[in-house]
């Protein structure tokens, strides 16, 4: 029995893609695509409270400011309450660690983060399979952020996972441009039309030979993301991050998701705080953030 005010708070983590393939735009006006995403811990802090009301209302503020319309917390608290027949004045206050529009998952992890933490608090009324429908109808990367696999080898839209064995962790930074970041949708079209009539090249890189190089250490990973084609004024600077990679063979420097953030990931801390305070002496207009790896269980819920 579910007693009100019902009250919980959550952490939503991000990810990065390690490996980024694009492939035709189906007829939903997706892309299927085959990539490595792995979950780091960069957090999103989330607190929800839940009111008596007759009428369903969902108000989000983040980082103290009221939300823009159709969040995706707005949104996955919306459906998840609608189709289990609550209603209610829902608040839910959300703390940005995660920079948005950077490709990596911000507002998918928060959606799942708030499907999960409302599951748990309503005592688990949705099966696995249903929350995982209702999140893909929210976003394509949200289904991978419900799942309790850190990294997988993601297909079809975002729908089919892959978890992938446990490895030694993985350290590094996010280096993430100044400026106002890459919108996912536009990125998608301008792939689209740097395609043009010459379609999908086809990559020697199958599901078998990616798992087989995620064991591998970072220095032999030859992943690639398709969007690095497309990054506009972006391209010098992810250029020049290209180039002091060259430096550093026992690393791996790519584009995460369709940007803006650029991430440097290896194996040794050492290592990685040489090319951290090389990349600071080149005065390059970023902001940077460690990671790690998430390997286990990352709930920082508090029901
Ligand atoms: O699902 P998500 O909100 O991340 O998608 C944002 C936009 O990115 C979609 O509206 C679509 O234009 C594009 N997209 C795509 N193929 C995907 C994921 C996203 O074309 N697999």
């Amino acid at each position: 029995m579910v007693s009100f005010p019902v009250r919980g708070s959550t952490q939503a983590p991000a990810k990065i893609n390690l490996h980024l393939a694009i492939g035709e735009k189906r007829n939903d006006g997706f892309h299927s695509l085959l990539s490595i995403f792995q979950m780091v811990d960069l957090f999103d802090r989330i607190e929800l409270t839940i009111k008596p009301q007759p009428v369903l209302s969902v108000e989000i503020e983040m980082d103290g400011m009221q939300a823009v319309e159709n969040n995706t917390m707005e949104l996955a608290a919306t459906l998840f309450l609608e189709r289990v027949g609550i209603t209610g004045e829902v608040t839910i206050t959300c703390k940005k660690q995660i920079p948005e529009k950077a490709g990596l998952g911000g507002g998918s992890s928060d959606a799942a983060a708030v499907l999960l933490l409302l599951n748990r608090l309503y005592e688990y009324p949705l099966k696995a399979e249903q929350l995982l429908k209702l999140g893909s109808e929210i976003g394509s990367d949200v289904p991978f952020f419900l799942g309790d696999t850190p990294c997988a080898c993601v297909e079809g839209r975002g729908e089919y996972l892959t978890p992938l064995a446990h490895r030694g962790e993985l350290v590094g930074f996010i280096v993430m441009p100044e400026g106002p970041g890459i919108s996912t949708a536009k990125a998608f079209a301008a792939l689209d039309a740097h395609r043009g009539a010459n379609g999908v090249q086809k990559s020697t890189l199958g599901k078998e030979k990616l798992i087989a190089m995620y064991a591998e250490e970072p220095g032999k990973w030859r992943f690639t993301n398709d969007f690095r084609a497309v990054v506009g004024s972006l391209a010098p600077l992810y250029d020049l991050l290209d180039n002091l990679m060259g430096e550093f063979p026992g690393c791996f420097g790519t584009l995460s998701g369709s940007g803006a953030a650029y991430i440097i990931i290896g194996e040794k801390k050492d290592e990685i705080e040489v090319i951290r305070t090389k990349l600071e002496k080149m005065a390059v207009n970023v902001t940077i953030c460690d990671i790690k790896s998430l390997h286990r269980g990352h709930s920082g819920d508090t029901v």
